[in-house]
């Protein structure tokens, strides 16, 4: 499992550096690579590719898949970390972008890594069906936007200081985590051509591993240490985070 991790992490990078080089050089570059390749597991690459193999598909066109989501994950922490959210200045072993390379360079390296994941999907190279492609951009916008990543970000910073019923914290969680990973177990799904019935059995096993991945997490944070880690821990709490009451009888 961990050597097959990591040689998806190693060909998840390899391909994403290459189409990053054969793109105008610009100074966002450093930044946007800082806060994409080194260190992340890479595991909804991970995902995506163990889903794809049930229906046999291409490993090469699911790296390029799980490398546009990778983008949009990076996008996602790197703006995750800033003042205005979390506030985080250790995220893989390392400085946050925004204490690398100052806020505003952060903000805009991520906005970038939110468009390259279209650039990567709408490629000539990606060889799929136009239609294919439409589909999976139209899902993966509605995962990213309002009604996914920035949806639940937005939860999770209104909840903070609150007391919020455990149905709202998982909707939060669903909407913040589990619909990235929901479109990994899709995306194989809907390339393969699969009615809305797989479609949709396939979206619940995305949300559940979201939340299991979230809880891990949430729980890293209480009970981890930064070194291992790889971020500063026992944040939630300070933070008064929604979910972090659900820890307080462990
Ligand atoms: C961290 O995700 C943020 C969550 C959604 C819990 P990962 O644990 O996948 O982060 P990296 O990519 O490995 O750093
Ligand atoms: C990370 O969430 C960002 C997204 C899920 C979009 P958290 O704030 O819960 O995770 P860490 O602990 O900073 O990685
Ligand atoms: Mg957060
Ligand atoms: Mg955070």
């Amino acid at each position: 499992m961990i050597k097959d991790l990591n040689r998806i992490a190693k060909d998840t990078n390899k391909f994403l550096n290459s189409y990053i080089k054969r793109q105008s050089k610009t100074e966002l570059i450093k930044s946007m690579k800082y806060g994409l390749l080194p260190g992340g597991k890479k595991i909804r690459s991970k995902i995506l590719i163990d889903v794809g193999k049930i229906f046999n598909l291409n490993y090469k066109s699911l790296i390029k898949l799980g490398a546009a989501v990778e983008c949009i994950h990076a996008y996602s922490l790197i703006h995750d970390d800033l003042p205005c959210m979390d506030n985080d200045s250790i995220r893989r072993g390392k400085l946050s972008t925004h204490k690398k390379f100052g806020e505003s360079t952060a903000v805009l390296a991520g906005n970038s890594l939110l468009t390259l994941a279209f650039e990567i999907l709408s490629d000539k190279n990606l060889i799929l069906n136009a239609n294919t492609k439409i589909k999976l951009i139209n899902l993966i916008s509605e995962c990213s936007g309002h009604t996914g990543i920035a949806g639940g970000q937005y939860l999770d910073l209104n909840y903070e200081k609150k007391k919020i019923k455990k149905k709202k914290i998982i909707d939060m969680q669903i909407k913040k985590t589990g619909k990235l990973f929901a479109f990994c177990c899709i995306a194989p799904v809907l390339i393969s051509n699969k009615n809305n019935h797989v479609l949709k059995v396939f979206e619940k096993i995305g949300y559940e591993i979201g939340l299991l991945f979230q809880i891990t997490d949430d729980l890293i944070d209480y009970k981890g240490i930064t070194k291992k880690a790889g971020k500063k821990t026992k944040k939630d709490q300070k933070k008064r985070k929604s979910y972090f009451n659900q820890f307080t009888r462990l």
